[in-house]
């Protein structure tokens, strides 16, 4: 198996980075082949902006989705980019290492998605969801955060972190990846000292080794379901009696339905 993963975290000696390497290791341990890419080490420039396409379509206005199509069509895309399509086309399986960030991914993991998911290149109208390009691989988040698991449950204070990460997953799984559920460590925390610190580093030390155990038995990870093309009518809604897997994605508007304007 070829195994790409991407980790963003600008420091060397963060826990996060840590895992990803043992990652790597249980993989090279496996005879898989191992490439890791850190976004920070290699400063990659996650702002797309039309500094990056020297042979416009059109000069006048900046698109980037013409541009992108168009650099890709002319083989003129940056060296990066290039390089990184080739990375994540050569894997079967795709690790993302990052800590949660105002919510989210770090900003230079988000732009990354900008850049390197290029139009006309890794999709386009016929290549999407079960029918894009990276079909047949399989992708894994793996995201630290700092607040305690309770916080980030289902009726924690800071919001169902499995559902903030919905936009990331659904972007990989748009690009054609089966996306395994991803792997939340909460309550990673720095400047703690004596017993509080002692506790951390136990329960961080159980963690890697759960971690290390299910990356070992990846093939039983499991996979978050979604919906097929199949599942939608024409208008591109939820087909009546379609199943429904996310609240993203559902029949019933219920209590959430914003006001409309
Ligand atoms: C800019 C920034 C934003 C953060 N936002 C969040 C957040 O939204 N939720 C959260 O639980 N932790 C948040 N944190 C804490 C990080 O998730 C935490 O420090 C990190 O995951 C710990 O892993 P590390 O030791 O490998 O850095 C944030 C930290 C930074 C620096």
């Amino acid at each position: 198996m070829k195994v790409l993963i991407i980790s963003a975290h600008p420091e060397a000696d963060s826990f996060n980075l840590f895992l990803a390497s043992r990652a790597a290791r249980v993989f090279e341990k496996q005879g898989s082949l191992v490439q890791t890419v850190n976004l920070y080490s290699e400063n990659f420039e996650p702002c797309e902006g039309q500094n990056f396409y020297p042979d416009r379509q059109d000069p006048q206005r900046f698109d980037a989705l013409l541009e992108q199509r168009h650099h890709w069509e002319m083989h003129n895309l940056p060296d990066d980019v290039v390089r990184h399509i080739e990375l994540l086309k050569s894997a079967d399986l795709l690790l993302l290492h990052f800590p949660f960030w105002w919510f989210g991914m770090p900003a230079i993991l988000k732009g990354w998605m900008d850049r390197v998911f290029v139009y006309g290149g890794i999709y386009d109208s016929k290549h999407r969801h079960e029918n894009g390009i990276m079909k047949g691989k399989r992708a894994l988040l793996t995201v630290t955060a700092g607040a305690p698991a309770n916080a980030c449950g289902h009726n924690g204070r800071h919001g169902d972190m499995r559902f903030l990460l919905w936009p990331s997953i659904h972007a990989l799984h748009y690009i054609g990846y089966s996306m395994l559920e991803p792997y939340l460590i909460h309550g990673v925390r720095g400047g703690l000292d004596g017993l509080a610190k002692e506790k951390q580093q136990q329960f961080l030390d159980q963690k890697v080794k759960d971690f290390e155990s299910r990356l070992i038995n990846i093939n039983d990870w499991p996979i978050i379901p979604f919906n097929k093309e199949e599942d939608f009518n024409e208008d591109k809604t939820l087909k009546p009696h379609s199943p429904e897997y996310s609240p993203f994605v559902r029949h019933n508007p219920g209590n959430w339905k914003a006001d409309p304007i």
